[in-house]
């Protein structure tokens, strides 16, 4: 045993209830073997739980895929991405020509940003959200209106409407919400897109769906609206956010608008394979998605013996108010090597943490009990 192993051990026999801590055992070896095991050091010898990607990576499926497309690294990835716009399209009963690939669903983004913006024209958007598509809109020239979320952190649609004029050129909806993980209705979005000017397009940003059990996606359950834009991500479930593949689905008009923005051969031939592989493994993808609801659910756990209140999250990471400046208790993590989501001034008390191996949170978990506040103090 290292030394910080052994000191980690000693922080939790301090800490919370040790029932609490208690680990569950692997469901099964079929289940495990989807996936290989996670390393809980990393490369930097930091905790990593402060981008929201896929703390277990791609499954030994997407792995392997990986492995093979290396032979074909010195082509270009023309023909891999078009097989793949078809998997694609076939998987949400859509026409090639309604899907389009970027590097991360970030590049989507931005084509949407550019596409639909630019000087004189307006985004609306929640505070605080998913910050790229802001980013982009100003790189347009564009203005952008930003407004709070509710006091149940889901988009506020009527204040949003209440916005709209006739320069409001896109409107950006992320379900579930980065950085608060909560969920706007699909009814309630249905009727907001439905009451939106001709000229407005709406893109729904659903990197986090699969997390999101009960909620209907805009392409499963496709609403006829030619100015609805879905974005997807392969950064998430299917752990690859460091090949960048996302994608979006909408109307071949809109897609196209969008097109003349992209990078040419902007997704490349690994990815490509990783890709398809990806989608074939239904397995590694409910597996992925079972562990998340695990670890979420042991956060709660965590949390409730500790008399916190997190937002509920619908996503693989969690939004908590800490009734302190939310820099000092991220410096605070730092010191102990733990990463954690930035601050969002919007929410100015609140860290957000994305869920990670159990390791890692009972780490996370101890260095949150050195935080030197009264704890009493740290309810909703
Ligand atoms: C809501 C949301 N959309 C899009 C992205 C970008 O993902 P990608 O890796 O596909 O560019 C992120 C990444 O954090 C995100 O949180």
């Amino acid at each position: 045993m290292n030394t910080s192993r052994r000191g980690f051990l000693h922080s939790l026999r301090a800490g919370v209830a040790a029932g609490l801590i208690a680990h569950r055992p692997l469901p099964g070896v079929a289940r495990a073997a989807l996936f290989d095991p996670v390393e809980s050091a990393h490369d930097d010898g930091l905790i990593h739980l402060d981008r929201n990607g896929n703390a277990y990576g791609p499954s030994r499926k997407v792995i392997d895929a990986i492995h093979s497309s290396i032979g074909s690294v010195n082509r270009y990835p023309l023909t891999v991405c078009s097989s793949l716009a078809k998997r694609i399209a076939a998987l949400h009963r859509v026409k090639p020509e309604q899907v389009l690939m970027g590097c991360g669903s970030t590049e989507i983004l931005r084509m949407a940003a550019f596409a639909f913006l630019g000087r004189g024209k307006q985004l609306i958007q929640a505070s605080p959200t998913f910050e790229a598509i802001e980013n982009y809109a100003h790189a347009a020239s564009s203005e952008v209106i930003s407004v709070r979320l509710t006091p149940r952190f889901s988009h506020d649609l009527d204040g949003m409407q209440a916005r709209v004029s006739p320069s409001t050129t896109l409107v950006y909806i992320c379900n579930p919400n980065n950085p608060t993980a909560s969920l706007t209705p699909r009814k309630d979005l249905e009727e907001f897109i439905n009451k939106l000017p001709a000229s407005t397009f709406a893109v729904i940003d659903e990197a986090y769906h699969h997390y999101a059990g009960q909620y209907g996606s805009f392409i499963d359950h496709p609403i006829d609206n030619e100015r609805v834009i879905i974005t997807r991500t392969f950064s998430s479930v299917y752990g690859l956010a460091g090949l960048r593949l996302g994608y979006a689905v909408a109307a071949p008009n809109a897609i196209q608008k969008m097109r003349e923005f992209a990078t040419e051969d902007d997704v490349n031939t690994v990815v490509g394979q990783a890709a398809s592989a990806a989608l074939d493994d239904l397995d590694g993808v409910n597996e992925s998605v079972r562990r998340n609801m695990d670890d979420r659910q042991e956060f709660f756990n965590q949390a409730m013996a500790r008399a916190l209140k997190p937002i509920d999250s619908h996503a693989n990471f969690v939004m908590m108010n800490t009734f302190h400046p939310a820099e000092d208790v991220i410096e605070h993590l730092r010191r102990n090597n733990i990463l954690i989501g930035r601050s969002f001034p919007a929410m100015s008390t609140y860290i957000r943490i994305s869920l990670g191996p159990p390791d890692d949170m009972r780490r996370f978990w101890a260095a949150w009990d050195m935080l030197p506040y009264p704890k009493h103090t740290m309810q909703h």
